[in-house]
């Protein structure tokens, strides 16, 4: 018996490792591997506004001078906000920046997945699939999404409006399923809340985000809070074991 079992996983294992050994492949290479195209090579200059240049400054303040280097991270920031993404250009303007190696500033770059290193659509929308909100249900955020838009993870709309990525915990477990729009957090999301929220972006109208669809303020309990109730300040102290 136990004989055949481990026969068993042997056979089984070589497909499993295959299935692992691609999605890792695939997903390395879109985030560390640069090909130089129409939109994105070293060709197409960049370089920070006059705003943003000051703000850079202010970063590069903060840092002994010796150490301005690590300054690397903020200021890609700035550019991935200046030109919508982090394209070589940017990354080439930051090494110079701070007198470093490019191939530091790639390394930084390629490492963290926030920095999109190809063009995105106005809203980056990051649906999170990982356990507490496929629990709740993330599945079918993903399909609401993907069908009201017609792409698919990793495209952006015709109209440059959208672009999905499917992304692992954004650390708001307790409001799932939620998803990121650019900076901001949809959360307590169910698939004809997010439908809306799409329809009225674009529509070109504001959104509100947070657990707006569950009508919970923020992550409290959905029966209501069950702690912290007082409306004075109170003092520690005056804690007895029956209050506990
Ligand atoms: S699992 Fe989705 S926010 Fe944590």
């Amino acid at each position: 018996m136990l004989a055949r079992t481990l026969r068993n996983i042997a056979r089984a294992q070589p497909a499993t490792l295959s299935v692992a050994r691609r999605s890792a492949r695939g997903y390395s290479s879109v985030h560390a591997v640069h090909r130089n195209t129409p939109e994105n090579n070293p060709s197409i200059p960049f370089e920070f506004t006059a705003e943003n240049l000051a703000r850079a400054q202010e970063v590069i303040s903060k840092y002994p001078p010796q150490y301005k280097k690590s300054a690397v991270m903020p200021l890609l920031d700035i550019g991935q906000r200046q030109l919508g993404f982090t394209s070589i250009s940017v990354m080439n303007y930051v090494a110079k920046l701070l007198d470093m190696p490019p191939m530091r500033v790639y390394e930084v770059a390629t490492f963290y997945t926030m920095y999109n290193k190809s063009p995105m659509g106005k809203y980056h929308l990051q649906v999170c699939t990982t356990t507490p909100c496929q629990l709740c249900n993330s599945d079918s955020i993903m399909e609401a999404i993907t069908s009201h838009l017609n792409i698919k993870p990793g495209q952006t709309t015709k109209d440059g409006l959208f672009t999905i990525s499917e992304v692992e915990c954004l650390g708001a477990c307790v409001n799932a399923p939620m998803i990121a729009i650019n900076d901001d957090y949809f959360e307590d999301l169910t698939a004809k809340g997010i439908t809306e929220v799409l329809t009225k972006l674009q529509k070109g109208e504001k959104v509100t985000p947070g657990p707006e669809y569950s009508k919970r303020k923020d992550c409290e309990p959905f029966s209501g809070p069950k702690v912290l109730l007082n409306k004075e300040p109170f003092n520690v102290a005056d804690i007895t074991r029956a209050d506990l």
